[in-house]
């Protein structure tokens, strides 16, 4: 079974179990300040979770284009993935823990649909906990325990665990959460230890599936407060899955990644050396496994199909995210740059014969142009920010190779032929220039560098900027407080006002909220005058001062768009959508929440009005 199979296989269960097939989201989250990327399924769902009404009912399932960089580093292993999909079935205030689960055993195991055996399977449930410091206690999930024994798992199979293991959310310091049930598979391997058990880390067991069953909204001062309505969040992983029924060891021997993987190698690697009519054994991916010494060699070809898989789907999102310092396109440019190293390491550090990304780029866009069509729509524009970068990134490193010649002279003159690590640092942090690069040009020239004083250096600077960037992924979501509701309302009145003063050409490029600001990118030809920045924020006023009433109905994609309401370009919208309304001044298809009456929202003011992109404008306005 490959991936195109698993995913309609999974779409037909649970539509044949009377689920609303929804839409996958973009991969960069709207109006969501907390986050740089979608790094589960339940992203785009919370404000549901929490108790909204969505379009499609109360039974959805989807699949989710998903990105988490938190251990980034330790992509090149067997197991792990920047970029993933997350296959995801929801109940609103539906079904809850028995149905969840007997749906996911009958998946995983009726022959009709995975058939994967019984006695491969092991569960895991939540330990419960005592609440410590006034936090309630929160019992072991006995029910879920229960309804798996009655699917016949025997007691060693199902395991306890706390709440590192078995408890989701909130992704962010408030919102839905609550205790899970995860689904692995017994890998073959021997048991680490007699207390080994499903959830065990040691590579006997893999996590495929994971039911989460939100009951509480975490509130801001730490209390969980039961949800009136509880749901149920699922998420199982495409690439392990598609290891396990093709009875593979890792993701990367799958058709998933194959293809690509070769295409790298063909791109990359340089023809075995010959000498007397006789050549070595061309290398092919996988041969460290019984050869150490091309174990090395696998690592990179793993890194760069991994980071350039991320890198197509972040660029060919329809809210597209290009390589720059900050936020996302900082995590971009990480993944690009990463991917060229390894690259020119497994050319054996000459450099590949030319640019290479976008050759195993155009690999990925046809594995899977046939499930992300945005893939295929974006080809050229893909290709081209990814080769941009690329000739960036080489230009980079031509200017360390001149920086470090001109220190030569110099660090010659060190009788012990060591280059110190700050020095090391400096290239780096000027000039972006790799330590790999500068430890292989100080080797050249018989010089070595001071790894540990560079790793010291290298350390504190991560710290200071992982304070920074941990922030933001650990974060997660957003709480939909008051004031980002506000922003969000604002935001819509904004956009409304932007076209009766610009005209109807104005359309939303981007938005971003964060509980100080709001900011919004539309398309404008040129800057706005002063007069028309007075007459949008007037405009805005007024409309905060006659306190009109907002108000939402549910409609048909079409019928929506035919009443005049503004919809994103680009963006998937299901058939059946919400639609926004305040007064008779905007209308806008959107997921909300947003406030009741505009009168709460205060005196609107913008700040700044300033170039985003080529023919984007961005405005930047606060609520005073
Ligand atoms: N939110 C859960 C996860 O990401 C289940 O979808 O694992």
């Amino acid at each position: 079974m490959n991936a195109n199979e698993l995913r309609q296989k999974y779409i037909d269960f649970f539509v044949k179990h009377a689920h609303a097939r929804i839409e996958g989201k973009s991969l960069i989250p709207e109006n969501d300040p907390t986050v740089l990327f979608t790094t589960a399924g339940m992203h785009p769902l919370v404000p549901y979770l929490l108790g909204a009404e969505h379009p499609a009912g109360k039974r959805l399932v989807d699949v989710q284009k998903c990105i988490r960089t938190g251990d980034i580093e330790s992509v090149g292993d067997f197991s792990h993935l920047t970029f993933f999909e997350m296959l995801g079935n929801w109940s609103l205030g539906d079904y809850f823990k028995e149905d969840a689960i007997k749906m996911s055993y009958e998946f995983l195991t009726s022959p009709e649909w995975l058939g994967i055996p019984h006695e491969k399977l092991g569960v895991t449930v939540f330990a419960g906990e005592k609440g410590e410091g006034g936090a309630p206690d929160i019992p072991r999930d006995d029910e879920s325990a229960a309804v798996w024994s009655s699917l016949g798992f025997s007691k060693e199979r199902i395991a306890y665990r706390p709440r590192e293991d078995n408890w989701w959310g909130p992704a962010g310091t408030t919102g839905p959460c609550g205790p899970d049930s995860e689904m692995y598979i017994d890998m073959g391997k021997e048991p680490c230890s007699p207390a080994c058990e499903p959830g065990c880390g040691c590579g006997k067991w893999l996590e495929i599936w994971n039911d989460v069953f939100m009951q509480y909204n975490k509130d801001a001062d730490g209390n969980y407060i039961p949800l009136a309505r509880k749901c149920v969040d699922t998420g199982m992983g495409v690439e392990r899955t598609v290891t396990i029924l093709t009875g593979k060891k890792s993701v990367y021997d799958t058709e998933i990644f194959q293809p690509i993987i070769k295409a790298i190698v063909a791109a990359c690697v340089p023809p075995p050396e010959c000498s007397g009519g006789v050549c070595a054994m061309p290398y092919r991916y996988g041969m460290g496994e019984t050869q150490p010494e091309y174990a090395e060699r696998d690592r990179s070809v793993r890194i760069i199909a991994d980071h350039v898989r991320s890198a197509v789907f972040i660029v060919g999102d329809p809210k597209a995210v290009t390589p720059s310092n900050v936020g996302a396109g900082y995590v971009l440019r990480r993944l690009i740059r990463r991917a060229i190293r390894h690259g020119r390491k497994l050319a054996g550090g000459s450099g590949t014969e030319g640019l290479f990304l976008s050759k195993i780029a155009c690999v990925v866009i046809e594995n899977f142009r046939e499930a992300y069509p945005e893939l295929e729509q974006n080809r050229a524009f893909i290709l081209e920010e990814l080769t941009k970068e690329e000739e960036r990134f080489l230009e980079t490193l031509h200017k360390g190779e001149k920086e470090f010649e001109k220190l030569l002279p110099n660090l010659l003159r060190d009788p012990k032929k060591v280059m110190s690590g700050r020095l090391a640092f400096k290239l780096y942090d000027t000039y972006g220039f790799p330590i790999e690069l500068t430890a292989e040009l100080a080797a050249e020239n018989g010089l070595t560098v001071n790894r540990e004083e560079f790793e010291e250096a290298f350390k504190k600077h991560q710290e200071t900027s992982r304070a920074g960037g941990e922030q933001i992924f650990k974060a997660g979501l957003a709480d939909h407080s008051e004031i980002s509701t506000k922003y969000h309302t604002a935001t819509h009145l904004l956009q409304a006002a932007l076209k009766q003063v610009l005209g109807s050409h104005v359309a939303q490029k981007g938005s971003n909220i964060t509980h100080e600001r709001m900011r919004f990118d539309f398309s404008h030809p040129a800057p706005m005058t002063a007069d028309e920045i007075k007459r949008v924020e007037d405009i805005v006023n007024e409309q905060i001062k006659r306190d009109l009433p907002v108000t939402m109905e549910v409609m048909e994609l079409e019928a929506a768009k035919a009443g005049g309401a503004t919809a994103l370009f680009g963006e998937k919208y299901e058939a059946r959508v919400k639609v926004y309304t305040i007064g008779a001044f905007s209308k806008e298809v959107c997921g909300g929440p947003h406030v009741e009456h505009t009168g709460t929202l205060g005196h609107f003011k913008i700040q700044k009005e300033q170039s985003s992109s080529s023919g984007v404008r961005r405005i930047r306005a606060i609520l005073e």
